[in-house]
Order: structure tokens, then sequence, then C-alpha cells
């Protein structure tokens, strides 16, 4: 799993969020070292990061996506061939973009550490209904090769328990398949089930070709049960290659 950092303009880009919604209680899960939040608060809005990696590293996970982002700078080449991710003039300027966007996290969470919070999906340590627009950028859905149907079930249901009106959720596309998650109908309909209504939006974003959609939930009907539901974990650990690469060889 890769921790990366997109920025405030990527995610009201991807969110389509207006003025509007950005005058509410926002929550970013998972934020890894996004500068949504920092960006957010020198604008006045009210928005709160929440992610697995906090737990581990705080001050210095952006220094760590820093020196990542450029380790990986080769295999991003790799990962995005054959298309430029539209955001981004190439590869180049998206190390540079996340970089500079990492520093502004960093920043941010030394100086306002209370607006980020170590949680992980699906069991979010907010009360019920806690923010009014809950945003969700690459886990759900993205990394659907390697996270089962059952922990989509559970994080959706999850994020909207959390929150007061909408949760929006990008991409809906499987990045290493180029495909759509195969069991987002199963899923929007067991939605719809349990009170949560949902609709497809197109996005004037990219970042693969053809992934510009985001999954809107519609959570003022819902009425999360009192006893959480079992919470089951998917892990995909974050591997720090750069930190790999920097460890001595048996030999050496
Ligand atoms: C690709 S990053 C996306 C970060 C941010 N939304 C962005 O677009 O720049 C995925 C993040 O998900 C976090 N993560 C992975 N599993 C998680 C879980 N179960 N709960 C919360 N965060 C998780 C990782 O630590 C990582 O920071």
């Amino acid at each position: 799993m890769l921790v990366s950092a997109r920025s405030f303009a990527e995610y009201r880009a991807m969110f389509a969020l207006t003025d509007r919604d950005l005058d509410q209680r926002v929550l970013d899960c998972p934020a890894g070292a996004a500068s949504f939040v920092a960006e957010a608060g020198r604008r006045g809005i009210d928005a709160v990061a929440v992610d697995r990696e906090y737990a581990v590293h705080r001050e210095e996970l952006g220094l760590l996506v820093e020196r990542e982002t450029g380790f990986k700078r080769e295999l991003l080449v790799q990962e995005t061939a054959g298309f430029t991710p539209s955001w981004y003039a190439d590869t180049d300027d998206l190390v540079r973009q996340w970089t500079a966007n990492s520093r502004l996290f960093r920043a941010d969470i030394a100086a306002r550490p209370e607006r980020y919070v170590a949680g992980a999906l699906p069991g979010l340590p907010f009360p019920d209904a806690s923010f009014d627009l809950v945003l969700s950028s690459h886990l759900v859905f993205s990394y659907g090769n390697r996270l089962g149907e059952e922990f989509h079930r559970a994080a959706l249901l999850e994020l909207a328990r959390v929150a007061r009106r909408e949760v929006r959720l990008f991409p809906l596309m499987v990045y290493d398949t180029g495909e759509r998650y195969h069991g987002l109908d199963r899923l929007r309909e067991e939605l719809a089930g349990a009170g949560i209504g949902s609709r497809v939006e197109r996005v004037a974003y990219e970042f693969q070709p053809g992934d510009g959609e985001m999954l809107v939930l519609s959570c003022a009907g819902y009425r999360p049960p009192p006893a959480a539901a079992p919470r089951t974990t998917a892990v995909d650990p974050v591997r720090w290659r750069h930190r790999e690469a920097a460890l001595p060889t048996a030999c050496g």
C-alpha cells in the first residue's frame, strides 16, 4: 500500500466540492499525507483527518512520504506507463506536487495535532454522525484487488455511520486492473436496504484514464444499529521501500 499526498485542489475536483459543501464539518478518511486538511484549515474550514498510519507515524509521516515518493519515482513511471494522470504534467510533476503537499501536511500535523486522528476502517473512533460530509479517496474500491468485499461492506457502513449527510468516495476503479470494482452494484443494493441511498456522479478529475466518477452515499436516513456489527480487519501494510533499500545487506 502506498501513502499518497494529494492536495486541497485535487480533493475539490475529485469530490466536486462546492463552497457550500466546505461550509460543513468534514472528515478525510483515509487522509494519508494529503494536504487537504492543512489547506482547509487555512481557509477556515472545519476538517479532520483520520488514517491508520497515524498510530505508527505522525510528524515523521510527511518526511517518509516525501522520501518514498522520490524513491519510487521509477516505479511511478512504470505504474503510470501509457498514461499521464491528467492532474499532473508528468511523473516528475506528480513527485513535485506530492512532495510539496506532504510538507504542508507535515507542518500542519505538528501545529494542529488534534486534527489528525489515528483510526482504521472499519472501526473509526468517532460517535455516530460526527461529521456532515465524509470524503474517502484511494482506499475503498481502489484496493479492491487486496481488500475483500466483507471489508468494503463494513467500511462503507462505517463511513456512513459517522456521516450526518453524505459520504463521497473516489475512485470506483481498482487501481491495478483499470476496471470498476466488481461488487459495486451489489454493495449499493445492500446499502439501499439499510437506508443509505447512493448515486454515481461524473467528476472533472481523473487519476487513471476513465476513473473520473465518484460514489455519493446519502446518510441522513441511516440509523446504524446500536451494537456495531463484528468488525473485520483487512491489513495491507505500507511498505517503505526507501527504508528497505537503506538496510545493510547480509553481506555488507
Ligand atoms: C493511497 S493513500 C490515500 C491518501 C489520501 N486520501 C490521498 O488521496 O492522498 C491510502 C491510505 O489509506 C490508509 N489506510 C490503509 N488501510 C486503512 C484502514 N483500514 N483504515 C484507515 N486508513 C487506512 C493508508 O495508511 C494510506 O495512508
